[in-house]
C-alpha cells in the first residue's frame, strides 16, 4: 500500500474547484521518504493558520514555524547570507496576511507558501532586482523534482504578478490577487491593509522582526537603478 505525498482528503477537497486535482506521488520519490509527507505536515500546520471563522484575521493563529516553508528556504541560506532572516520573515508576515484576508483551504494554503518561498529568492541566487525570471524557473524547478508541475502556472502567475500595480482580475487563479495584496501589506509596512486589522499587522510583525529586509532591498534598489537607469523596476507590472 503506498503511502502518498498528498493526502487523500486534499483530492476531494470541493473547495479546490479552481485547481487540478494534485496527482498521487508515491512515498518512493519523497527524498526522505522515512520522514512524514512534506505536504501533509505543512497541511496540518496550515490547518493552525485557517480556523472555522473568516473574518479577517481572527480565524488566522500566528504560527512562527512552517515546516515546508522552512525546509524549501533553508536550501537557499547560503545565498542570502546575513540577508537570510529578513527574507525569511518576510514570506513569514506574506503568509499570513494572506491567510488573513480570506479563509484557504490546506492546498491554497501550500501553494502560497511555495509561491511565497521563491517569489523574490533571484534577487540572491542570481544578484540581481531583474528576479522574476529566476525565481519562476526556481519554483518551478522545485515543483517538477516533487511532481506536482500541474501547480507550475498558478504559481508562476502567483510570482509574476505580485508587483503587478492594477488588480489582477482573471478569477480562475484567485490566489494570483491574493498574494499580490498580501506582499503589498509588507512591501508598504502596513499602508495597505486590505480590511485587516492593524492589531492584527502589528502582532505578526513583532513575531517576524524586519531584520533589515526593507533596508537591504533599498540599498539593492538603489544599486540596480544606478546601473541600469532605463528599467529601474523591472519586477513591476503595469
Ligand atoms: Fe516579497
Amino acid at each position: 500500500m503506498p503511502r502518498f505525498l498528498l493526502p487523500p482528503r486534499l483530492l476531494v477537497d470541493q473547495n479546490a474547484k479552481f485547481f487540478k486535482i494534485p496527482k498521487y506521488v508515491p512515498a518512493k520519490l519523497h527524498p526522505v521518504s522515512e520522514s512524514p509527507p512534506r505536504f501533509a505536515c505543512l497541511s496540518e500546520a496550515g490547518a493552525y493558520l485557517t480556523g472555522r471563522h473568516n473574518k479577517m484575521g481572527q480565524h488566522v493563529k500566528i504560527e512562527s514555524e512552517i515546516p515546508l516553508l522552512e525546509e524549501i528556504l533553508s536550501k537557499w541560506r547560503k545565498d542570502l547570507q546575513n540577508e537570510y532572516l529578513g527574507y525569511r520573515n518576510h514570506v513569514y508576515r506574506v503568509i499570513h496576511f494572506c491567510l488573513a484576508i480570506r479563509k484557504c483551504t490546506a492546498q491554497e494554503q501550500d501553494k502560497i507558501i511555495i509561491a511565497g518561498a521563491f517569489h523574490d529568492i533571484g534577487i540572491w541566487t542570481n544578484n540581481t532586482m531583474d528576479y522574476i525570471p529566476p525565481s519562476i524557473h526556481l519554483a518551478g524547478e522545485y515543483l517538477r523534482s516533487k511532481n506536482i508541475e500541474n501547480w507550475s502556472n498558478e504559481i508562476k502567475l502567483m510570482i509574476s504578478e505580485h508587483h503587478k500595480i492594477r488588480l489582477y482580475k482573471d478569477e480562475s487563479y484567485q490566489l494570483v490577487e491574493l498574494f499580490r495584496k498580501g506582499d503589498l501589506i509588507d512591501v508598504s509596512l502596513g499602508l495597505f491593509t486590505f480590511g485587516i486589522p492593524k492589531e492584527f499587522i502589528k502582532n505578526v510583525k513583532a513575531k517576524f522582526p524586519n531584520e533589515n529586509f526593507h533596508k537591504n532591498i533599498g540599498k539593492r534598489m538603489a544599486s540596480w537603478m544606478i546601473k541600469h537607469p532605463l528599467i529601474p523596476a523591472p519586477m513591476v507590472k503595469w
